[in-house]
């Protein structure tokens, strides 16, 4: 019997793009274009069965082998630093780390800076980098909202279009590290289904 390959799909925004890049690569698995609210859709012949889970859990189904490989955003994989391979950067789902504020905003570097973000390993290891002390507070969302309350100073943030920016009235003041999606494998899988991922990586090459 021919092993299935478990692939981890981000649900969401770039969830479609993720899957048609692998249908393109010759691994299609037509019922889950179905509309409905099935989680995991299999194709035999194929040898592939794909699951769609949150873009932030990618990474955990990958690192303890529930899934062989996955794609998940740079930005969650310095964030949680999972034990996986980064096999490719897929070269979509392009954005930016970044520090924001509102705009009226004046540093006073002999205080300690209050940062609102979900990324707290991300914002901690930047402000470390550059040596300067912070609070961290953590939210699940919504983060923009912060420094307009007077939650916290600034945000660490992801940056796509900048659109939410301007909205709330903040601006980007520091581009911490540029963010794209990208192909992860288990290592373990990465051993012992080596010719399914290989092959599945040289496809998408060929895509690029
Ligand atoms: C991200 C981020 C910003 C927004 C930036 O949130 O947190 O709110 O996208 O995009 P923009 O620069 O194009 O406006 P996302 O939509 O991923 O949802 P989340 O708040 O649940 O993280």
């Amino acid at each position: 019997m021919k092993q299935m390959l478990n692939i981890a799909l981000p649900k969401g925004r770039l969830g479609e793009k993720v899957y048609d890049m692998f249908e393109k690569a010759g691994f299609e698995c037509p019922s889950i274009k179905e509309n409905n609210r099935k989680l995991i859709f299999e194709n035999e012949e194929a040898g592939v069965r794909y699951f769609w889970v949150k873009p932030s859990d990618v990474a955990i189904y990958v690192e303890r082998g529930a899934a062989d490989i996955g794609v998940a955003g740079k930005d969650i994989l310095l964030e949680y630093e999972p034990e996986v391979y980064e096999l490719m950067d897929l070269g979509f789902g392009k954005c930016r780390m970044a520090v924001a504020a509102k705009k009226d905003f004046r540093d006073d570097p002999n205080r300690t800076l209050c940062v609102a973000t979900k990324f707290s390993r991300i914002a901690q290891n930047y402000y470390s980098s550059i040596g300067r002390d912070i609070d961290i507070i953590h939210l699940n969302g919504s983060i923009e909202i912060a420094p307009i309350l007077g939650l916290s100073d600034v945000i660490v943030d992801i940056v796509e279009t900048g659109t939410t920016l301007k909205e709330n009235n903040l601006e980007v003041i520091e581009t911490i590290v540029p963010i794209s999606a990208r192909l992860i494998a288990n290592k373990t899988s990465f051993k012992f289904k080596n010719s399914q991922i290989t092959k599945i990586m040289r496809e998408l090459q060929k895509n690029d």
